[in-house]
Order: structure tokens, then sequence, then C-alpha cells
């Protein structure tokens, strides 16, 4: 048997559960291959993501595709990397198994989403598996990044168990578990649709992220780690914003500055203020988990 993981991890906690995934695949003679498209110019600056995926993507069976959860949603480019793989013939997989990551505030419906998209796809939907991580976000505008230093065995026996499930399965009768990874109640359901609007929030909400042209000394730190290709460096090697991909507010750049001449600018204190409301309200039990539940 051989699969195939896709992840998009802007700052660094789903590709973490990614290797895990895959480093435990290949001890049960699961052959993987393991991509990150994180700042792949080839993948954010084209239209055709379809060519992309279908390049550098080996033959497979099954299909695991990790995201962030922003915003209480699957992530918008893993949306749109679903949307865009090929149908599950020649050397693409009918079995798919999503898995994200979330900053132990709310991982909201984005499991139900990759499911559901999933499925949409072609594809059948083994399991779901949601790891409770740091929220990145935090990093940026708070004194402690929140939800650190999470248990990696709890990962690790979760993924043993999702590995069981592959091994066991029909290839000729696979059963379909995405109603499984509905886990969230209607409230939550209705709260993500209505308030949390994640593309909007990037546009509208979240901090701007600002380059003051004074302070920097061109050293391209923060385009190698811009997760979209939204920085791109010019010939006198000033930086610029590629107006083709928008900033997603990963707050990496923020962080690999040396000069500190990129900040976050809008309203700071109501922006930490919001977080740490939802972290008073934050109360997902489990924290990470394997669905349909064992
Ligand atoms: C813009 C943004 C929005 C986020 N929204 C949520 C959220 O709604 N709930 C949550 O628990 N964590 C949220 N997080 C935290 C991330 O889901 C978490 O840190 C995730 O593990 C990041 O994955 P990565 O390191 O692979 O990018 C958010 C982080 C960012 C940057
Ligand atoms: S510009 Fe900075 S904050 Fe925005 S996506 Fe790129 S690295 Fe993240
Ligand atoms: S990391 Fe900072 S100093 Fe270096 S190019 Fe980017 S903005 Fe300028």
């Amino acid at each position: 048997m051989k699969s195939a993981i896709i992840v998009f991890s802007p700052s660094g906690n789903t590709i973490q559960v990614g290797e895990l995934l895959k480093v435990a695949l290949e001890q049960n003679s699961i052959n993987t291959q393991l991509i990150n498209i994180a700042g792949k110019e080839n993948y954010f600056l084209t239209e055709d993501k379809q060519v992309f995926l279908q390049e550098i993507v080996k033959e497979h069976d099954i299909l695991f595709i990790g995201s962030p959860v922003y915003a209480h949603h699957l992530q918008y480019h893993v949306k749109d990397l679903i949307v865009s793989l090929p149908k599950p013939v020649n050397g693409w997989g009918k079995i798919a198994v999503p898995f994200i990551t979330y900053g132990g505030i709310n991982s909201g419906i984005a499991l139900d989403e990759a499911g559901k998209l999933l499925r949409k796809s072609g594809r059948k939907v083994l399991a779901g598996l949601k790891v409770s991580s740091s929220h990145r976000m935090t990093r940026a505008f708070m004194k402690e990044e929140y939800n650190k230093n999470q248990p990696e065995d709890k990962t690790i026996s979760f993924i043993e168990e999702l590995i069981k499930r592959v091994k066991s399965v029909d290839m000729n009768s696979i059963n379909d578990c995405s109603k499984h990874l509905k886990y969230q109640n209607i409230k939550m359901y209705l709260k993500a649709k209505i308030i949390f609007r994640e593309k909007v929030w990037h546009e509208k909400r979240y901090p701007k992220v600002v380059i003051d042209n004074d302070k920097c000394i061109k050293c391209g730190k923060c385009i190698n780690v811009c997760p979209v290709c939204h920085l791109k460096q010019n010939n006198d090697k000033s930086i610029e914003r590629n107006i083709n991909t928008q900033c997603i507010h990963c707050f990496n750049c923020i962080l690999k500055c040396p000069l500190k001449a990129i900040s976050p600018i809008g309203d700071l204190e109501k922006a930490k203020s919001f977080i740490e409301s939802m972290i008073k309200k934050a109360k997902e039990d489990p924290g990470t988990c394997l669905y349909p539940k064992i």
C-alpha cells in the first residue's frame, strides 16, 4: 500500500503532525510521500493548481490532507486544494483522511468541511483526526503562545489507531465515515458560518502586516517564511507585496524580521482582548481526537 500526505502548514504545526504520520505509516510498510505546499511558488502563483498536483503527487492508494484551522474553518487554501484534486483514478487513491491542527481555542467546523469536500471529490473518507496544538497567531501579540507544549504521545496514539484502520480497510467496500466528522453542535455551525468568515476577516478584521522601509535592511528573511508567497523582493532588494496572493496573517514574517521592521497594525488591544475572551471560553473536549470515535 502507498500513501500521499499533502499539507498546508503556514507555521509548522500541521507539517509536524504530517511527519509523525509519515513515520508511523512507513513503520507499517506503507510507503509515504509528504508534501507541504506552504511557500511553493509554483502552487500559489498559478491559476491551475491541478497541474501542480498532478506533477508532484506520486501514485498512492490513500490520501491524507492536513490543514490548520483558521477562524473556525478549514483554511481556505486547503478548501481550494481539495477542490483542485484530480478525480480518484489513474494513481489517485479512492480513500482519504483529513487532519487538522488548531490552537486549543476551537476547532470549529474544519474537519467536517474537509470531509464533505473530499467526499464530493469522489473519495471515501475513512476517518478524520483533529490535533490540539499551539495557537500560532498568539505569538505575535501575546506574552506567551497559547496552548503550546501539547503532549506528542497522545497524537501518536491516535495515529496508531488510524493506521490500524487503514490496514484493515477492504478496498472493495470502503465505508464513507465523513458524517462522523460533524462533531460540533448546530450553534457552532451557525457561529462559524455567520460570524467567523475567514476570508472576510483577512480583509477586514485581522491586524494588517506593515513593513517599515526605513528600518528594513533588505535581508529577504521575511520572504522565505511567507507561506503564500505574498512578499517578494524587487531588483533593489526592497520588499513588495504580491497582489496575486493575499496575506493570511500567520505572522511568520513579523517574528522572523531581525530589525522588527514588520509589525501588525490595527487595534491590537481589541485583537488581544478578543483572543483572551475566546481563551477564557475555550473548552474543547476532547482536545485531540480521531473520528469516528473508538
Ligand atoms: C489567522 C489564524 C486564525 C486562527 N484561528 C483559530 C481558531 O479559530 N481556533 C483555534 O483554536 N486556533 C486558531 N488558530 C491557530 C491555528 O489553528 C494553530 O496554531 C495551527 O496549529 C497552525 O497550524 P500551522 O502551524 O501548521 O500553520 C488560528 C491561527 C491563525 C494564524
Ligand atoms: S505577509 Fe507575513 S503574515 Fe502575511 S502571510 Fe506572509 S508571512 Fe504570513
Ligand atoms: S526580514 Fe525585515 S529587514 Fe529583512 S527584508 Fe524583511 S522586512 Fe526587511
